[in-house]
């Protein structure tokens, strides 16, 4: 027998019961981002290897262990992104919006791939809402971006999420930083995991990170940057809180977000769910003034990323339901099935959603059908109504059931509009 073909390890489908949910996040969040002046932006799915390498960093885990990299027919490498960010600064770049405008705002949804062990809320092939502010460097603008961050949640009535901010330095004050938490960091070597002993020479911030619980207690006194910032940094990041703080946001300051991509500098931020288990992190950024000059330009900027299937884990969708089609056309008899086809037509053109029967089935069958699919109004053609130019309209809400003249009702269900707006 031929054998199943079956879908790749951590890449799902989204079948239609759990797609709407995540239309309905998307739909609801672009409105939210687009009420910021944020605009689409498309970005390409592929993107050259060296884009994420230079960008994220050659010593993460993204670009060491979880890309997806393969050559092209010409033999050069490229990658399936896992994140969104480097491209948006290369757009930025390449589009010379710069000239164009002041802080270019763009947003992007879509899937991102990262070579990771799947479990609950983490996938090879997930998807995220991003958005990315480009081209200023104020503290406002970061606050706008936390603060749209916190009221999106509010307004998707998940009520149980954080947002932890910290300050992740410059140039100028992380070097000292690294050299004294590196000094400490040696003198407890002995009681991390192989996976801190290694980031401490690749990467020692990301020790900081470190989820194992016997790092995290070792990890108490370490120094963090937050005591170690110089006076830009510092004014920096008080005047981010002097803002989210007027505009009452809330928020918590964390000095132990790292982050684990290397463009971020200065403010860093998450928003944490604990009912999301041990991938608890359901958005996430901070601001990123080098990543640009990684890629041969020179751009501050700043952003995050949402995770759709986490937010979607945490939202409460008793109260959220999905639309029912607003008509059943029902056929009585054979000779009524186009009729009834064509009658279906005519109400979509006027923006209703319309279901008819495609099986040839019983009258009672259509009825158990629409009953299923839970919607209200059946119209029936059978002989008779054909012969009158009639339509028999059952209403299941009102309990109710009578037969009009089909232009009669054509106009009541004109003057009804275009239709309920459809989710
Ligand atoms: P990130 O923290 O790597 O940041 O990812 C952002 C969010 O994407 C996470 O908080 C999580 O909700 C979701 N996510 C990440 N990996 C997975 C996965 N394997 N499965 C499911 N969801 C996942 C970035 O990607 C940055 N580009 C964010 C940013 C934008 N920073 C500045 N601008």
């Amino acid at each position: 027998m031929t054998k199943t073909i079956r879908a790749i390890r951590g890449f799902r489908d989204v079948p239609p019961e759990e797609a709407w949910k995540l239309r309905y996040i998307e739909d609801r969040t672009q409105e939210h981002f687009r009420r910021y002046g944020y605009r689409e932006i498309r970005l390409p799915v592929v993107e050259f290897t060296e884009l994420f390498a230079r960008g994220i960093g050659e010593a993460t885990d993204i670009v060491e262990k979880e890309m997806y990299t393969f050559p092209d027919r010409n033999g050069q490498s490229l990658s399936l992104r896992p994140e969104g960010t480097a491209s948006a600064v290369r757009a930025y770049l390449e589009g010379g919006w710069k000239s164009r405008q002041g802080i270019a705002k763009v947003y992007y949804s879509g899937p991102m791939f990262r070579y990771e062990r799947p479990q609950k809320g983490r996938y090879r092939q997930f998807y995220q809402l991003g958005l990315e502010a480009i081209g200023g460097e104020g503290p406002l603008v970061d606050a706008e971006v936390i603060d749209l961050l916190y009221r999106l949640f509010l307004a998707m009535n998940v009520d149980d999420v954080q947002i932890l901010v910290n300050s992740l330095g410059c140039d100028t004050c992380r070097p000292g930083f690294r050299v004294e938490l590196l000094d400490h960091l040696s003198g407890v070597a002995d009681s991390l995991c192989s996976n801190c002993k290694r980031r401490m020479t690749s990467n020692p911030l990301r020790v900081l990170d470190c989820k194992v619980p016997g790092c995290q207690s070792v990890l108490e006194k370490v120094p963090v940057m937050l005591d170690y910032l110089c006076s830009e940094c510092e004014d920096h990041f008080s005047r981010v809180w002097e803002a989210l703080d007027g505009l009452e946001v809330g928020y918590t300051v964390d000095p132990r977000i790292v982050r684990g991509l290397d463009y971020y500098n200065r403010t860093a931020f998450e928003a944490v769910c604990d009912r999301l288990g041990s991938q608890n992190a359901v958005a996430a950024g901070g601001r990123y003034d080098g990543l640009a000059r990684e890629i041969g330009g020179d751009a501050p900027g700043i952003g995050f990323a949402m995770g759709l299937e986490r937010l979607s884990l945490i939202m409460n969708w008793d109260s959220i339901t999905q639309s029912s089609p607003d008509y059943y056309v029902a056929a009585a008899t054979s000779s009524a099935r186009i009729p009834a086809l064509d009658l279906g037509d005519r109400l979509r053109s006027l923006g209703f959603a319309v279901e008819v029967d495609l099986e040839d089935r019983s009258l009672k069958a259509q009825l158990r059908s629409a009953n299923r699919m839970e919607i209200g109004h059946v119209l029936i053609l059978g002989e008779d109504e054909l012969s009158r130019g009639s339509v028999t309209l059952k209403d299941f809400t009102a309990k109710d059931q009578r037969e009009i003249p089909l232009e009669e009702f054509m106009k009541e269900a004109m003057s009804a509009g275009t239709g309920p707006e459809r989710r």
